[in-house]
């Protein structure tokens, strides 16, 4: 399987990197470090990352609007393939740009339990609050700093004497646990049958009176008492695909896919050339893409009156 490709972003000292970097010397590990860049020259965590043999980029920030340092840490970013981007300690607030560049592809590390405590001095304010426990969280990176889904979380007892420094100390064991293992869930989850089956649903049944039900062993998407739009296949007969099969919206359209993208799409056995099936285990599914043909799909079999609320909707 082909891994993941992660850039990861420091300020300092950069452990957190060093535990995604270390984890992903494992075979199995399902992601790998293309990338460790700073906003500042000097970070600790670039030498490591450098005696790694890992690909470096160091420039301040200073003297740059926003906007235009993250272009440059962008063009880095994608110049060296990443596909995902892991904040680690990365003390600068994002562009919008940039962020919603990354737009579910970015996570960041956070030393409390989220909601809880957003920003600068979450051990000292969770001692001060007198909670039993603080901890870190994985989350997905949005506009609202700290904010955005949480992946995983580690709650750590804060002990009797605690000061900011040694609860500090104690969490960062749990963020090096937590961040890899999280990554590595995070990149393979697209490629997991029942979520890539959630992802065909949600555009599915969101069609005007869409319907699911399971036929000939698949998960079957159609219009309530009418013509099927959707299959969703995973391991057919043993294929080991998984893919979503729609129809085609023209006679040619199915020759014409395979093609433009032989590797993405094929011809489905036993459905003839009116259906074309899309591979959704490729890791790089453009899921807009994914809605579009769905959408066409139903159209090739909503009744005309159904048809005619579709446009109309369409113009609002
Ligand atoms: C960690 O505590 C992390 O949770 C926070 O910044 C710190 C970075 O430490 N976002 P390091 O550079 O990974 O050692």
């Amino acid at each position: 399987m082909q891994k993941a490709k992660v850039g990861v972003l420091i300020s300092g000292r950069g452990s957190n990197m060093a535990a995604l970097l270390y984890a992903a010397k494992a075979e199995s590990c399902p992601y790998e470090i293309v990338m460790v860049a700073a906003n500042d020259p000097d970070a600790a965590g670039l030498t490591l990352a450098a005696a790694e043999g890992i690909r470096t980029f160091g420039q301040s920030h200073k003297g740059y609007k926003r906007a235009e340092f993250d272009r440059i840490i962008d063009a880095k970013l994608r110049a060296a393939g990443a596909q995902y981007v892991a904040l680690a300690g990365y003390m600068r607030l994002l562009s919008p740009e940039f962020v919603s560049g990354w737009e579910g592809r970015m996570l960041n590390i956070h030393p409390s339990l989220l909601p809880k405590y957003k920003g600068l001095d979450t051990h000292q304010r969770a001692i001060d609050a007198g909670d039993s426990h603080a901890g870190c969280s994985v989350h997905i990176v949005t506009a609202e700093l700290d904010d955005g889904p949480v992946l995983g979380q580690t709650a750590v007892a804060i002990l009797p004497g605690d000061t900011a420094d040694s609860l500090a100390a104690r969490i960062l064991i749990a963020e090096h646990q937590l961040y890899s293992r999280t990554l590595a869930d995070f990149v393979t989850r697209e490629r997991q049958p029942d979520w890539l089956l959630n992802k065909v649903r949600e555009s599915a049944l969101a069609l005007p009176q869409a319907d699911e039900i399971v036929s000939h062993g698949m998960p079957c998407f159609g219009i309530v008492k009418g013509k099927k739009f959707a299959y969703f296949t995973r391991d057919h007969h043993g294929d080991g695909i998984i893919a979503l099969l729609v129809k085609t919206t023209a006679p040619e359209e199915q020759a014409s896919l395979i093609e433009a993208d032989p590797a993405r799409y094929y011809r489905p056995a036993y459905f003839g050339n009116e259906w074309v099936g899309i591979r959704l285990d490729l890791g790089d599914t453009d899921w807009d893409h994914v809605a579009q043909r769905l959408r066409e799909s139903w159209r090739q079999v909503a009744p005309r009156k159904l048809l005619g609320l579709m446009d109309i909707a369409d113009e609002f």
